[in-house]
């Protein structure tokens, strides 16, 4: 069983920021146990930082552009993170692959929200791909993150169904409503422990872990 991360949430962003919202009206409305220590986005004014800053939390913009390597970068949030006591991170929307060195500060305590059934469709533009390719149902994933792009244990998945008539959009729409409603779900799981990962399995010892 491995120990769960302290309680203390750091969330990365690039832009919308409304995963963080939703995280942020759980921990306000007391359905999530935890306390969200600082956002850090890598752009200037992305608009999730304003949602933060209306909440009291903490932010912090660390630009990938001032870095002439993706580990000194990654090294910057690292150093942010650890100093204000984050146990868990969770990327919301943050459009940059970590390097190992960051992974590695933080072994199986970074969670991320991808928008289809992985491992149907990593990458970007998830929501279009499954359209594009035609698929019956697609849905939404919370997994931990390791150096693999879109590829670690999953957390938590909830389907949902493509309907005839869908397009990208449409279809994109309805899966960010449940990817607000497993993302806090899921780092709740992970913060209550009782959990281990074997080889790429998040074995839980009963607890549901699919949506339908
Ligand atoms: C979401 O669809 C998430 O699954 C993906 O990026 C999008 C971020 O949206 N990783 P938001 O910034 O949380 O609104």
């Amino acid at each position: 069983m491995s120990a769960p991360p302290n309680r203390r949430l750091g969330v990365l962003i690039s832009g919308r920021g409304s995963n963080l919202q939703a995280i942020i009206d759980a921990v306000a409305e007391g359905v999530l146990d935890a306390r969200i220590a600082v956002v850090i986005s890598n752009r200037e004014g992305a608009p999730g930082l304003e949602r933060a800053r209306r909440a009291g939390i903490a932010t912090r913009t660390i630009r990938h552009t001032d870095y002439n390597s993706r580990e000194a970068f990654d090294l910057a949030m690292v150093d942010e993170l650890e100093r204000c006591g984050v146990g868990l991170v969770c990327l919301a929307g943050f459009m940059r692959l970590l390097s190992p060195a960051f992974i590695h500060a933080f072994p199986a305590a970074i969670l991320n929200i991808h928008p289809s059934l992985l491992p149907s469709f990593p990458g970007l533009d998830a929501q279009r791909q499954a359209w594009e390719h035609g698929v019956a149902v697609s849905g939404a994933t919370v997994h931990i993150v390791t150096p693999e792009l879109d590829a670690g244990p999953i957390v938590r998945q909830a389907v949902v169904p493509v309907r005839e008539g869908d397009t990208p959009e449409s279809l994109a729409a309805r899966i960010l409503e449940v990817e607000h409603r497993i993302y806090p779900e899921a780092i709740r799981a992970v913060l209550d422990g009782g959990w281990r990962i074997e080889g790429r399995r998040f074995v839980t010892g009963g607890a549901p872990r699919g949506v339908l």
